[in-house]
């Protein structure tokens, strides 16, 4: 199941991402009474973390029922420049009623190991607790995806051993080629983001077009373009993209 939106710029495709979440949130919370996210890091999500605080999308989220989650951080105190957890608090969580306790994020300034051993083990607590799955693996109600230029989602970047990652949901990794930052990381897992019931790439720009064309309608080269491992098991796919990201698509 993969649904392709295209939206003329970023601005309309922020809009449509976050209209996307409101409707998702509140079907998921009308149904289950919770919604679980996996949170994207990099630029592109901003626009779509800044207009979810604001209205009319703000108030239209019962924030006590919503729990975030990141899908990747870089290994750097929660107040650096460099955290995806700072850049969600600046966008979204300072400006809005969502409780503390519902804001996971994955533990920079611990090492790598320890702070993906510590992460896999929030997420299986917290699924236990409020969606009572013990032996599966957590199903995240909307995994949010970046890609990179060199065809990286999360932080499973080109030749990383995450790409074959089978049983863990988290793992550190390192990254010593570009895209900076160059940082030890903690990301996301094929096995956890594969379970996803929504599961949505967001990618704008020129830059990424030829990427995004190999990684959709190219043959499958995950070592090469890692964003392609991304195929939901019973959840589904959807791409929102600029015009500018789509351009190469046939
Ligand atoms: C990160 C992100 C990463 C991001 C891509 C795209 O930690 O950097 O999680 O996977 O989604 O690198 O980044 P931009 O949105 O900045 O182009």
């Amino acid at each position: 199941m993969r649904d392709i939106r295209i939206h003329s710029n970023p601005s309309l495709l922020a809009q449509a991402v976050a209209e996307f979440f409101v409707n998702n949130a509140t079907k998921t919370i009308s149904d289950l009474g919770t919604y679980i996210v996996l949170l994207s890091g990099g630029s592109t999500p901003r626009e779509v973390y800044r207009r979810l605080a604001e209205n009319p999308f703000r108030d239209r989220l019962d924030w006590k029922s919503i729990y975030l989650f990141w899908g990747d951080e870089r290994c750097v105190p929660p107040e650096s420049a460099d955290s995806n957890y700072r850049m969600v608090r600046e966008c979204l969580i300072d400006k809005v009623p969502i409780p503390a306790s519902n804001v996971f994020r994955i533990k920079g300034e611990l090492t790598a190991e320890n702070a993906a051993s510590q992460y896999e083990k929030d997420i299986r607590e917290f699924f236990m607790k409020i969606r009572g799955n013990a032996n599966e693996i957590p199903r995240f109600d909307l995994v949010l995806l970046g890609i990179g230029q060199d065809g990286h989602t999360a932080s499973i970047f080109p030749g990383s051993p995450a790409i074959n990652e089978g049983s863990k949901l988290v793992m550190a990794v390192e990254h010593d080629q570009p895209p900076p930052p160059l940082l030890p990381r903690v990301t996301a897992t094929p096995p956890l983001i594969n379970v996803g019931t929504q599961v949505v790439f967001l990618v704008t720009g020129k830059a990424k077009a030829e990427r995004v064309n190999q990684v959709i309608m190219g043959s499958y080269q995950p070592e090469r373009f890692p964003a392609q491992i991304v195929n939901p098991k019973s959840g589904r796919l959807t791409w929102f993209l600029d015009q500018a990201a789509a351009d190469c698509l046939p």
